[in-house]
């Protein structure tokens, strides 16, 4: 497994991936489908924050991605970053996940950043298992904040410190 800053052409794999967890899953609180320009203009906007766009690449299919943003445009939580990790279901289990976290964290950890922040949906077992794995804690759950397929959702936050 080769992890890797995600480059134009890895966009239409990022693209169904993405797409797939907004159509079926409530991992993501998102109900509308995107096209490439817009996972080109995502990409795009992260990258000019300077924040990773990290794909996982396994006999040259990307099996995942991950990437993260500012918590909360305050100057304060400058030092914070919340991240988001997808995996396609054929490459599910293979540590993918947990490569592209780990990456991220040692990203972070070299901008500087101090905390690291997952949203989790409640019901996200694997999400939940697959951060607390790797250190991140429970320190927050807001009841009923989202709402998808019919239903009220709550929201985990896990965090870990990574840096000084
Ligand atoms: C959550 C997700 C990213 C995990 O990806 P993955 O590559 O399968 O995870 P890994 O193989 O790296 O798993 C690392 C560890 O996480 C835990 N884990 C991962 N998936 C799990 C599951 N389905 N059930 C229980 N534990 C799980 C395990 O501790 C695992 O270690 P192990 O395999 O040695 O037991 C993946 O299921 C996914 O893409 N789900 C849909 C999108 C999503 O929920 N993203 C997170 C949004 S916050």
């Amino acid at each position: 497994m080769i992890i890797r800053d995600a480059v134009d052409g890895d966009l239409e794999t990022v693209r169904r991936i993405y797409n797939r967890a907004v159509a079926a899953t409530t991992a993501i609180w998102n109900e509308t489908i995107v096209d490439l320009d817009d996972r080109r203009r995502w990409a795009a906007t992260r990258r000019a924050a300077w924040h990773p766009v990290l794909v996982a690449e396994i006999d040259g299919a990307v099996a995942g991605y991950g990437s993260y943003g500012d918590f909360r445009a305050f100057d304060g939580y400058r030092h914070t970053c919340e991240h988001s990790v997808y995996v396609d279901e054929g490459f599910r289990r293979r540590g993918v996940a947990r490569a592209l976290v780990e990456a991220l964290e040692a990203r972070a950890v070299a901008a500087g950043k101090h905390t690291m922040i997952a949203g989790i949906e409640a019901g996200n077992d694997a999400s939940i298992a697959l951060h607390a794995a790797l250190g991140f804690v429970e320190v927050g759950r807001l009841p009923q904040v989202g709402r998808k397929f019919d239903r009220w959702l709550d929201l985990v936050f896990m965090e870990k410190i990574v840096g000084d």
